[in-house]
Order: C-alpha cells, then sequence, then structure tokens
C-alpha cells in the first residue's frame, strides 16, 4: 500500500527546519547504504546521531504522533529515528531494496523495516526531477509531494529517486516496523479502520460501527506483533 499523508509538519517547522539543515555539515550518503545500494547511491546525508538529525528527528516523530491517519496506515511498533538527505546536482539513488533491518547506534535495538518513508522538505518548485518511484503490483507510481508532506510505501518493493537536475531536494526519510508485518493484512485493516470513522460519520451511534469495530480490534489482536 502506498499512501500520502499531508501536513505531518506545518509550514514554519518545514522553514524552521531548513535553516538548520542548510548550515548543517553533509557527508556523502554512501555510508549507510548496504553493498548493493552503494553503487547506485549518489547523494548527500547528515550522519545518523548528528546532533542537528536528532533535534529535527523528534519534530518528525512529533509529527507522526499528532496523525491519526499515520497511525491507522502504519499501525507502528517501532520507528527508526529520521534521517536526513539531499540531492543536487544530478545526485539520485538508482532502483534498489531497503535494508531488511536496522540497528540502532544507540542502543543497538533491531527494526524490521516493515514500511518505508519519505518526509519532503523541499516544496516542488524548488527543484526538477527527484521523483520518487516505487514499483508495485499496479505498474511504477511517481511521488513528489509539497513540503510537510508524507509518503508510505512497502519497504519490500523496488523503488528509486529520479536524478535532481535543478535545485535541491531535502527530505527526511525513515523506517517503521509496524505491529502488522504482511502489507495485504495492515491495508485491510486500514480500509476497515477508514470504513468505520466513515460510518460514524454518516451513521453516528450505528450497530455496524460498532460490530466492525469490534471485528477491527480482534483482527488487531489476532495478527498484532510485539
Ligand atoms: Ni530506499
Amino acid at each position: 500500500m502506498l499512501i500520502a499523508i499531508s501536513d505531518v509538519l506545518t509550514a514554519e517547522q518545514v522553514t524552521q527546519m531548513r535553516a538548520k539543515l542548510d548550515a548543517a555539515e553533509w557527508v556523502d550518503g554512501k555510508v549507510t547504504a548496504g553493498y548493493q545500494a552503494q553503487r547506485v547511491k549518489d547523494n548527500q546525508q547528515l550522519p545518523e546521531g548528528h546532533p542537528v538529525a536528532k533535534e529535527l528527528g523528534d519534530i518528525v516523530l512529533g509529527g507522526l504522533a499528532r496523525s491519526p491517519l499515520f497511525m491507522s496506515a502504519a499501525l507502528p511498533l517501532r520507528v527508526f529515528p529520521p534521517m536526513f538527505n539531499r540531492y543536487t546536482g544530478g545526485g539520485q539513488f538508482g532502483t534498489h531494496v531497503d535494508t531488511a533491518i536496522r540497528q540502532l547506534a544507540t542502543t543497538g535495538q533491531r527494526i524490521r523495516t516493515d514500511i518505508s518513508a519519505t518526509l519532503f522538505l523541499t516544496a516542488p518548485e524548488e527543484y526538477d526531477g527527484g521523483e520518487l518511484i516505487v514499483e508495485d503490483t499496479y505498474g511504477n507510481q511517481s511521488v513528489k509531494l509539497p513540503a510537510g508532506h508524507m509518503v508510505l510505501y512497502p519497504a519490500t518493493s523496488l523503488h528509486k529517486v529520479e536524478p535532481v537536475t535543478r535545485g535541491g531536494r531535502v527530505s527526511s526519510f525513515f523506517w517503521i516496523q509496524s505491529m502488522i508485518r504482511s502489507d495485504g493484512d495492515r491495508a485491510m485493516l486500514f480500509e476497515l479502520d477508514q470504513t468505520i470513522q466513515w460510518l460514524a460519520v454518516e451513521l453516528p451511534g450505528s450497530p455496524l460501527g460498532v460490530s466492525l469495530t469490534g471485528i477491527y480490534h480482534n483482527l488487531l489482536r489476532r495478527w498484532a506483533e510485539m
């Protein structure tokens, strides 16, 4: 399931974050890439554990916690600390699949990457190219969102970032281990939750809503891993 989530950050938050990111020292993005991804990765990022990445990552996590759509779509168990990257001057990231297991540098805790997230921090008008292309069963999906908006896509999918031929593309990227490992199961729970929310508006107090809510929680209880 590929889903766009609007307004994870406010315009003011994006402006403040961009000022700090533009002033930070960036390093070659190959440092966190696995062997296969290293050959196709041409961008810059803030080093893991960089104080600016930590400070701004906390703002991103705050935005996620305030987003009911994120909670419903991701059903997060653990969120990898948000990282930041930048593409300029033809920079790109060729077709790859994300590493399945990531280890936190701080605690050594391992996170299974079920969902990949890209949170855009530059407006589409600021750069040419830089589309995130995600291959899914319906074909290639091209994603380029307004600043402050985020896309979630299955970490199992092949994906790439097209060359940035003008300006710069700055984003936050991270992974989520979901309580629901299977993308298909998670998509079904998301649809069910959306239906329950729709019923609450269209038929408030309906016993159908109670019944579907029961089914939702019983499926979650059956499938959730903690
Ligand atoms: Ni990737």
